[in-house]
């Protein structure tokens, strides 16, 4: 039996990935993953149990020690802790500003790319995220990078009624010492600047499907 397939779809904040890697999820009938949705959870977990976010020993003790397992629900992952998905917690605006100082963490991000790459026991895989191509799964063939010009991209978030600097979080994402975001290498760019998502992931499908050995 061939080992499972991962699609990884990384890029900039705004671009299209969680859209784009559901709608490919659902046409290869795969397993979606949202590993952003992980790094919240952290997050999360430390401002619950009031672990100081910006201290970095702190966090990472936090990490080492928190209760978590995977799940699969409804072809997405679901990372719970103490058994419990917080869906809508790691959507506030508090989470979302501590977000990046957990990611930033060293110890951080080899706990999650242990536990990202554990999600392959669900079976074929598309796993959006900003360093997907580039660290978790750099062995996979199927690597893309959305993008979008930050005026469009801005538009798109406040339409969602987020009025964010996104400039500031991708040069955060970028210049993070450990596994920065960055176009990994063999990875197909996609600008969606003026393409629909059904146009983006159409693109997606397409060029998965034009690799050998891929039925279409
Ligand atoms: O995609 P998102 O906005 O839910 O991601 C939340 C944060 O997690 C964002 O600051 C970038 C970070 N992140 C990361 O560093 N690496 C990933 N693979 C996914 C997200």
């Amino acid at each position: 039996m061939n080992p499972p397939r991962v699609i990884a779809i990384d890029g900039t904040s705004a671009s299209g990935k969680s859209t784009n890697a559901k709608l490919v999820a659902k046409a290869l009938n795969y397993v979606y993953v949202d590993t952003g949705a992980m790094y919240r959870t952290l997050a999360w977990h430390c401002l619950k149990r009031k672990v100081d976010i910006h201290d970095a020993k702190a966090v990472a003790g936090a990490c080492r020690s928190w209760k978590t397992s995977l799940v699969c629900v409804e072809g997405q992952v679901r990372l719970l802790v103490d058994g419990y998905h917080p869906a809508l917690e790691i959507r506030t605006d508090e989470t979302s500003a501590a977000v990046p100082h957990v990611a930033a963490v060293p110890q951080v991000r080899a706990w999650m790319k242990k536990t990202q790459r554990a999600c392959i026991q669900f079976g074929n895989l598309v796993m959006e995220g900003r360093d997907i191509g580039s660290n978790v799964f750099p062995e996979t063939d199927f690597k893309f990078y959305l993008d979008a010009a930050l005026e469009e991209r801005s538009k798109r978030r406040a339409a969602e009624g987020i009025h964010e600097n996104l400039a500031a979080r991708d040069q955060r994402d970028s210049q993070r010492a450990v596994a920065p975001l960055m176009i990994p290498l063999g990875a197909t760019v996609i600008n969606n600047s003026r393409l629909t998502s059904a146009e983006t992931s159409k693109l997606i499908l397409e060029s998965i499907q034009a690799k050998p050995g891929i039925a279409p």
